[in-house]
């Protein structure tokens, strides 16, 4: 978590960096700050809250064509403007931002910086600091910044400013993200292209342990014992008007209504010429050859895994285990004799996942990546790579990211099926063409939604989503969408389990949302609607056509019962959408959250 961005060129530099932090403000948003080195030497603005807040008390008399900015998702000490970001040395001649943990910053606060008064409680501090401990022992910055380098632990992405050198930024990266981007005449730093789209979309990127010596005219990269590495830019392929509300009011909402032309795209991008799905051969030979699968990803991705399991399992007849990627670690289960591994991630970046996939690479095993972020870490490191094509997700709750991730994990399933010879009872093609216009039908009915949040949620302390087979992983999506983005204690339960403790939390007008789009648990979930409802709960029933009853609540379009999840987790998107906004909630910043958590 946490964005950064830096600007070196031509004219001044606050706005680029303003608006290249607005960009990344999805990485963070409790403080952020700018320092914009000039003539007169390097001004740092900085504030808690949101770019907003900082921009308010920015002087826009102060120009710079050099500055570097950040925006924070507190780690180490609470956002306040002293945490806030950048951090100066002990004498103001160093500037830097930081996007990581340094894990070892105790020690080497006790090593190095005894006689030093540290402003914030941050780790980023005690890394600047060092660095100029390191140059009152006579070494140049690019010398100090490096030995620095070299004895940190964690991750780290870095922007550092010299007061007394205004034509260079110099960069780091370790685990953190962040790219070097090239103009004419300009260089720029950022954690992700977007912010940076604004000036240029030729990127170059940047591995760990390298550092960059970025000026106007070029970007050095070399690795921390000196060599110099060349390696060629890309040109970032998003659209700028991706990355823009429009006329939406929310991020979220634009997200949730791309639903049907992101299934639509996927579609094509996996088939080929004779319309047939295809995805690489290295990747189905992959899954063939393996035992079984450990799908290994976190939150909104994890619950995408739990229905993919159900795709893999059911049609390629490989075992499948999903494991949430924070407790895999040392937590690890006894692994298979020839497992392959699927990281599900959308941002491609997250940390958790990140240090599973490190770990089995190291006992080496073979990795999936499924990602919307091509080029990102997780793709990087894994052998092989599928692509979401969902376009950018800003919002902090996901929405097309999970509805990607279910396509591209059935296409993965159809299509192994078929290289291990079993046969398939649907055409998925067709399918997942219906699904897309089911899909656009629901988000045609936004009305409905808004009264079902207003009328069960809009006052209420917390809610219950239940729900048997695939529809338990959905329910628990849409459990997590409640919570993150309306802050109603909001849990998902597997129907017939709720009456193993949890029915003890059933009160008067609790509301209670049960799915029941599968056949073969239809009777069942509704005999637990019928259990809480005989306690008070006011249970709202969600159901595929077909399977309808008299008192259910909405009733969802025809879809393939197999991917009824592209369906059912609509209304629940919709339903917390409108629940946060008729509680006043921020929807696209949710508290406490970010959108990339590059952090474990
Ligand atoms: C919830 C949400 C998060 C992410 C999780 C993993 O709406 O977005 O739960 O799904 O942080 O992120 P990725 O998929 O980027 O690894």
């Amino acid at each position: 978590m946490c964005g950064i961005v830096g600007y070196i060129g031509q004219i001044d530099s606050k706005e680029i960096l303003l608006k290249g932090l607005e960009k990344l403000e999805y990485r963070g948003y409790d403080s952020a700050g700018i320092a914009l080195s000039g003539a007169e030497g390097v001004t740092v603005f900085k504030e808690k809250g949101r770019i907003a807040d900082l921009r308010s008390i920015v002087d826009s008399s102060v120009t710079a064509p050099v500055g570097i900015g950040h925006t924070r998702w507190a780690t180490h000490g609470e956002p306040s403007r002293v945490n806030a970001h950048p951090h100066q040395s002990a004498s103001s001649r160093l500037t830097l931002v930081h996007n990581g943990v340094i894990e070892n910053y105790v020690q080497l606060k006790k090593e190095f910086l005894a006689d030093v008064e540290l402003q914030s409680e941050t780790d980023t501090e005690v890394v600047v600091q060092v660095i100029e401990k390191m140059m009152d022992q006579g070494s140049t910055v690019e010398e100090a910044f490096r030995q620095t380098l070299s004895i940190l632990k964690g991750s780290y992405a870095i922007g550092l400013l010299d007061n007394q050198d205004p034509d260079t930024i110099y960069v780091a990266k370790n685990k953190s993200p962040l790219l070097v981007g090239l103009g004419e005449g300009f260089n720029v730093i950022a954690s992700d292209a977007m912010a940076m789209l604004q000036v240029t979309n030729q990127y170059v990127e940047l591995m760990d342990k390298e550092m960059v010596i970025v000026t106007r005219e070029q970007a050095v990269i070399k690795t921390l014992t000196g060599e110099v590495v060349e390696r060629a830019p890309y040109t970032a392929e998003i659209d700028a008007s991706d990355i823009e509300k429009g006329t939406y009011p929310h991020y979220m909402l634009k997200e949730t209504d791309e639903q049907p032309l992101v299934l639509r795209k996927i579609i094509q991008k996996y088939q080929n010429e004779d319309g047939k799905l295809v995805i690489d051969q290295d990747i189905t030979d992959a899954i063939d050859q393996s035992d079984r699968i450990y799908i290994v990803a976190c939150g909104t991705s994890y619950h995408a895994g739990l229905v993919g399991k159900q795709f893999i399992e059911q049609w390629a007849k490989t075992p499948v285990e999903v494991h949430v990627a924070s407790e895999f670690s040392y937590n690890m289960p006894l692994l298979s004799e020839k497992p392959l591994f699927i990281f599900i991630s959308q941002s491609g970046e997250t940390a958790d996942s990140r240090a599973v996939l490190v770990q089995i690479k190291e006992l080496g095993h073979k990795a999936l990546t499924i990602t919307n972020v091509p080029g990102s870490t997780l793709s990087r490191e894994a052998d092989y790579t599928l692509l979401l094509h969902a376009g950018p997700e800003i919002a902090v709750a996901s929405t097309k990211a999970y509805t990607a991730q279910l396509a591209v994990l059935a296409i993965t399933a159809a299509v192994t099926a078929e290289v291990k010879g079993h046969e398939l009872d649907l055409d998925l093609v067709k399918e997942l063409g219906i699904a897309a216009n089911a899909m656009e039908a629901l988000c045609d009915q936004k009305e409905e939604m808004e009264y079902i949040a207003r009328e069960y949620l809009s006052t209420t302390r917390n809610a219950f989503f239940i729900g048997r087979a695939v529809d338990y992983y959905v329910g628990l999506e849409g459990a997590l969408k409640l919570k993150e983005i309306s802050y109603i204690q909001a849990e998902g339960f597997a129907g017939g389990e709720l009456k193993h403790g949890t029915i003890a939390l059933i009160e008067q007008g609790t509301p209670v949302i049960a799915l029941a789009t599968q056949e073969h648990v239809n009777l069942s979930i509704r005999g637990n609607v019928k259990e809480v409802a005989a306690r008070g709960a006011n249970p709202c029933i969600i159901s595929a056509k077909g399977l309808d009853q008299e008192d259910d609540r909405f009733v969802l379009p025809e879809v393939h019962e197999a991917l009824s999840p592209l369906a059912s987790v609509i209304p629940l998107q919709l339903i917390a959408y409108y629940a946060a906004l008729h509680r006043g909630c921020d929807v696209d910043k949710p508290r406490n959250l970010a959108k990339s958590v590059t952090v474990e």
